[in-house]
């Protein structure tokens, strides 16, 4: 139900099109879904079809003033969002976006990885450097500023846990009340504390995030709440930065491969945005393949391409460890399907052993994250194996959050507990070299000595 109070203004320069019908606007109803069609809204700036409103953005000046925001102190350009604002819907005049300095996020090089998937050259954009550890952040200042300007008192968003610390975080700043709805049980500890430290109102319900995000679009029609899920375009936009900071990272020549964990499909629609755009102003001169990666256990995006050639997406019971993509509905899924075709990227699935093992290899090299991000060194072993990226391409993974994000995962995973009692026992057996469990000793230096000269041993050994 749609009313004339639950209106969500869009500045003049942006505007809202409906991904389904076409339908443009300049405001949506409170659920942000097309009152036509029932499909979400992407934000669309009419100046960059025309002609002039190309040469106000010339590829070269944009560049240049990029790189000398980097030396500003002004909030809005110490935000890695921020920065890029020109491709950013505006906020009214004399507005301040909420910041917490989100974005300017680490590029490394992953070398131990390269060896493992087989590639010369690998890099990890880490989403998970952001202020509450996980790439929403750069979603969570654009949306929650256009909240607080358009006077909503409460913000609110279904979660499988990092969208709820970034948005809880975000509303504090800008001093907002937020609802935050999560599947009891079924996420880390890391994410729930800090919803909790930000002051968030916290219901944890019986039901999975499907179930979440179906009661929350209830709860926008009925009461006037901001409503902070992904199908809120004005979050993807914020999102898309990452991919230019990225590009600006890599001198803007453009890598072969982008690969990208797939949930509920909103980072992977706002990062191809960004591409295709850069693409359309001329910032880049080639697109690189933007490939998904999901879990087996929750992979309704896989099988829509696979089984219905992406025409329909039939949702599932989703189940895995790695639980920020315990997804089985995923709401974005047709933008997803867009920049897959688009880019001419791939989707692949990944085990629940094989994310186990790929998230020990990111930490072997010295970066780390949580296990939804290491279904991307998953996914590139298979696309190496499969020759759709070959050993000379240049691939960037993106980790979408932090490794203290799942520590219970991480210890079961040295504990070699991790999947004891699960159909995955006997296969994750060859996961026992990469396990590195706490060692209990005496308290007396004989016991460490003799310890290290163990370890000293084994290592001539390799
Ligand atoms: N990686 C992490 C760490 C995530 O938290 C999520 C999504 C994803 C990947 C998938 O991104 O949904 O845009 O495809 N987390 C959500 C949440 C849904 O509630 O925090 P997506």
């Amino acid at each position: 139900m749609m009313t004339d109070r639950a209106l969500v203004k869009t500045p003049a320069p942006a505007r809202l099109r409906c991904i389904g019908c076409g339908a443009l606007a300049d405001q949506a109803a409170l659920d942000f879904r097309c009152p036509h069609c029932g499909d979400l809204f992407e934000v669309f700036f009419p100046a960059w079809q025309t002609p002039a409103g190309r040469r106000a953005l010339s590829p070269a000046a944009l560049k240049a003033t990029w790189l000398e925001r980097r030396t500003s102190e002004r909030p809005e350009d110490t935000s890695g969002v921020w920065r890029f604002r020109e491709l950013l819907p505006p906020l009214a005049e004399g507005q301040t976006p909420i910041t917490l300095r989100e974005g300017n996020t680490p590029l490394y090089e992953m070398p131990g990885c390269a060896r493992i998937a087989g590639v010369d050259f690998l890099q990890a954009k880490h989403q998970g450097m952001n202020p509450t550890s996980s790439f929403k952040d750069t979603g969570m200042t654009t949306a929650a500023s256009f909240a607080r300007q358009e006077g909503f008192r409460w913000v609110a968003c279904a979660s499988t846990g990092n969208t709820s610390a970034s948005m809880a975080a975000y509303a504090a700043r800008g001093r907002m009340r937020s609802l935050v709805l999560i599947p009891e049980g079924k996420i880390s500890w890391g994410k729930l504390s800090q919803a909790l430290d930000y002051g968030a109102v916290t219901c944890q319900l019986r039901t999975d995030f499907d179930g979440c995000v179906r009661v929350l679009n209830q709860v926008v029609c009925r009461m006037p709440v901001y409503l902070l899920n992904s199908v809120n375009p004005y979050r993807l936009e914020g999102q898309k930065t990452a991919a230019v900071e990225l590009l600006e990272q890599l001198n803007w020549e453009p890598p072969d491969h982008l690969i990208v964990p797939g949930g509920n499909l909103g980072n992977s629609s706002a990062l191809g945005k960004a591409l295709l755009e850069m693409k359309e102003l001329g910032l880049i001169a080639h697109l690189p393949r933007l490939s998904v990666i999901q879990a087996e256990g929750a992979n309704p995006f896989v099988r829509a391409l696979r089984e219905h050639a992406g025409k329909t997406l039939i949702p599932m019971q989703a189940e895995t460890r790695a639980t920020a993509i315990r997804i089985g509905n995923p709401a974005s899924w047709k933008k997803a399907f867009r920049v897959i075709h688009a880019t001419e990227g791939a989707v692949e699935q990944v085990g629940e052993v094989e994310i186990a093992q790929a998230k020990q290899e990111i930490g072997a090299d010295g970066v780390g994250c949580e296990p939804a991000s290491a279904v991307t060194l998953a996914g590139l072993k298979k696309l190496v194996k499969q020759g759709f990226v070959l050993r000379k391409d240049k691939v960037v993974l993106v980790l979408t959050g932090h490794v203290l994000k799942d520590p219970e995962f991480t210890l079961q995973f040295h504990r070699g507990d991790l999947f004891t009692g699960t159909q995955h026992e006997r296969e994750s057996a060859a996961l026992r070299n990469l396990q590195h469990a706490p060692l209990i000793l005496d308290a007396n230096v004989e016991a460490v000595v003799e310890t290290l000269k163990r370890f000293e041993q084994a290592d001539s050994l390799v």
